[in-house]
């Protein structure tokens, strides 16, 4: 019984790490969709600079509150732009098909996002902008090579720029850098908070319950817990008269 109950508990523990495990050469985006401050700052950076170009059309308003501990006035006043109803989806006034036409690509639904390409994925993209004069919109990123959306927060990090490296005669890219005086307002470690707090949003837009649910699984485990002691109680007693 013992033995069953560890090698239960080592499933769960392993499955739980598992979950957590992130892949390649993604940076870590130390997702906490508990983390109710990040959430908030990640949601206003959100609304201000990405829902002029993308919807999370999934998502309605009254799903935020609960979520990011603030009430749905304050949603109100600092998450929308124009009029809505709080039943209403996260959409955008922008169409797709003029999007398109601006930007050569239609600026996708983000509501999804942070589960489809995974939450270290988006984190390192906003990570990987920089200026490339070859590239039709001016800015290119490491991760998502020609992707057609600017570096919408350069007002934030700065200018990143390519470096290179010379590899049997030929120049090879060789990761990117803010030349100095080409820095924004943030630093590097309060630009990577910002873009931590956007990613974080979008992990729980991409799943508002996860929160709720992750609690859920501590009863969960903590029922087992106790459940095994009870058994191994249990199993003693039976087998005290047979001894
Ligand atoms: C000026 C319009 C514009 C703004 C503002 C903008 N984006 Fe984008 N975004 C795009 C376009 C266009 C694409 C499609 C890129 C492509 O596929 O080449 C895109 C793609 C993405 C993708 C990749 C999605 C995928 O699965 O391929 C992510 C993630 C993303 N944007 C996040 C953001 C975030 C976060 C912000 C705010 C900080 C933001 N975007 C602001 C235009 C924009």
């Amino acid at each position: 019984m013992r033995k069953i109950a560890l090698a239960l508990m080592l499933g769960l523990i392993s499955g739980v790490s598992f979950a957590a495990g992130g892949g390649g050469d993604l940076m870590d985006a130390k997702v906490d969709v508990s983390d109710q401050s990040s959430l908030q700052r990640g949601a206003k950076l959100f609304a201000n600079n990405c829902m002029g170009c993308h919807s999370a059309e999934y998502v309605r308003w009254n799903a935020l509150p609960e979520g990011l501990g603030v009430p749905m006035e304050t949603v109100e006043e600092t998450l929308v732009y124009g009029s809505y109803t709080p039943g209403d989806k996260m959409n955008i006034a922008m169409r797709g098909s003029e999007a398109s036409d601006w930007f050569g690509a239609e600026p996708p639904d983000l509501s999804l996002t942070a589960r489809s390409r995974g939450a270290d994925w988006v984190y390192t993209y906003l990570n990987s902008f920089y200026r490339d004069p070859d590239a039709s919109i001016g800015w290119n990123n490491t991760l998502l090579e020609n992707s057609s959306m600017p570096h919408v927060l350069w007002r934030l990090q700065g200018v990143p720029e390519a470096q290179y490296e010379e590899v049997g005669g030929e120049l090879q890219t060789a990761g990117i850098a803010i030349p100095d005086g080409q820095r924004g307002p943030l630093s590097e470690s309060e630009y990577h908070q910002a873009t931590r707090d956007i990613t974080n949003y979008m992990a729980f837009l991409a799943e508002p319950v996860r929160a709720k649910r992750q609690e859920i699984g501590m009863w969960v485990i903590g029922f087992l817990v106790i459940f095994t002691g009870l058994a191994y109680l249990m199993k003693r007693e039976y087998w005290r008269d047979i001894h």
